[in-house]
């Protein structure tokens, strides 16, 4: 966020403080529990939402170098994601033209080029069938046509976006003005410093909607991150499909006592991107939390891919026992806390206990983003 924007948030905060108030909506918005149990619904999620907008995957650096790549299901859709030789991000679907097989699985560096591991069909990076053993045997196949097949891939701002399919997004039109926060971060130079991924049995939009409100924080959180933050306490903002929620730290009322030149927001609050449709972004003072949830086959089932990117190589002990610690307890308190219970809710709405849910004036993120995604999948 760029330094004037920092000091208009940090005032922003302290009025809400004083006020005690929060951002809210214009009203109380009720949410049918079919958005998270309807087949027909969860079949149009994924043939929309996740296939022909921008989906973000991950910083530049996830594949720094010309053959680095990593592999992804978007949401039912096996990818590759490549640095061809010419630096240029790319994305394939991983299916080989041959007989369907999985060109390459995982993660990896250094590669000159795909090579299946079936009958050892060969692909440039850019995606140009190159060798077919035995060649004679396919001699009416036009290589030209046998490429793999090719979806968007954008980089900007140091972030690396998929489009599986249909006509291009402007990603500049999807973020919606987020760019202006984005491009002042410099991710470009930021690195991967650890993965894992989670299964969960609910709605892969629990696991967005979990950060989307603060006004849990003192009650769910009250032994882990509660006593650090403000609850129900959010300056809200959207971009777009997207939106910004600032989650200001108690800390953040000593800056009163200093200049506001000197104000800087980053180290006091964690700012909670939401990238539609499916990824937590919390840029947090030393590292960024990417929670990226998915669809894993079913209305009550999630695969969440979180990532943490740090500005800097974690190179040193004493650097990693400080991410450690850090990152330990913010996945820990979202993976024992917020999870469990968003399985919960899950359990509930499979049993139909209610017809609707109810967000508040003071959950104006959750109203945003629950209108915007019935809007996308009409
Ligand atoms: S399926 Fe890839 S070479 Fe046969
Ligand atoms: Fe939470």
């Amino acid at each position: 966020m760029r330094h004037e924007d920092q000091i208009q948030m940090v005032r922003r905060v302290m009025r809400h403080v004083e006020e005690g108030t929060t951002s809210y909506a214009p009203g109380v918005h009720r949410n049918p529990i079919s958005a998270y149990t309807d087949p027909e619904r969860f079949r149009r999620e994924q043939e929309t939402v996740f296939r022909k907008w921008p989906v973000l995957i991950g910083m530049s650096n996830l594949v720094a170098e010309p053959g680095d790549y990593v592999t992804e299901d978007i949401a039912g859709i096996p990818a590759i994601i490549v640095r061809d030789r010419q630096g240029k991000v790319r994305a394939f679907r991983n299916v080989c033209r041959h007989r369907g097989a999985r060109l390459v699985e995982g993660e990896g560096c250094g590669l000159k080029m795909f090579s299946c591991p079936y009958h050892a069909w060969t692909y440039t990076l850019d995606g140009r069938l190159k060798g077919i053993p035995d060649a004679k045997s396919f001699d009416e196949v036009d290589r030209a046509e046998q490429g793999l097949f090719e979806m968007t891939a954008i980089e900007k701002y140091g972030l690396i976006f998929v489009q599986p399919e249909g006509e291009p997004v402007d990603i500049d039109e999807a973020l919606g003005g987020m760019q202006r926060d984005l491009e002042s971060y410099g991710f470009e130079s930021f690195h991967p410093y650890r993965h894992l991924t989670i299964r969960r049995k609910f709605n892969w939009k629990l696991s967005p909607e979990t950060f989307m409100e603060g006004y849990h924080l003192q009650y769910l959180h009250k032994d882990t991150v509660g006593p650090i933050f403000f609850s129900n306490l959010m300056p809200f903002d959207e971009f777009g499909r997207n939106s910004r929620l600032v989650v200001p730290r108690r800390r953040i009322m000593e800056l009163k006592d200093r200049p506001e030149d000197d104000w800087k927001l980053i180290p006091e609050t964690a700012i909670v991107y939401t990238f539609f449709p499916n990824v937590t972004f919390i840029m947090q003072a030393g590292h960024v939390e990417m929670w990226r949830s998915y669809p894993d086959g079913a209305p009550d089932r999630a695969r969440v891919e979180v990532s943490v990117y740090t500005p800097q190589k974690v190179e040193t002990e004493k650097a990693k026992a400080y991410y450690e610690k850090n990152i330990d307890l913010a996945i820990a308190t979202v993976d024992e806390e917020d999870f469990p219970l968003s399985e919960g809710i899950q359990a509930g709405h499979m049993a139909a206990m209610q017809d609707h849910v109810t967000y508040g004036r003071n959950e104006p993120a959750l109203i945003h983003y629950c209108t915007t995604m019935e809007a996308a999948i009409a």
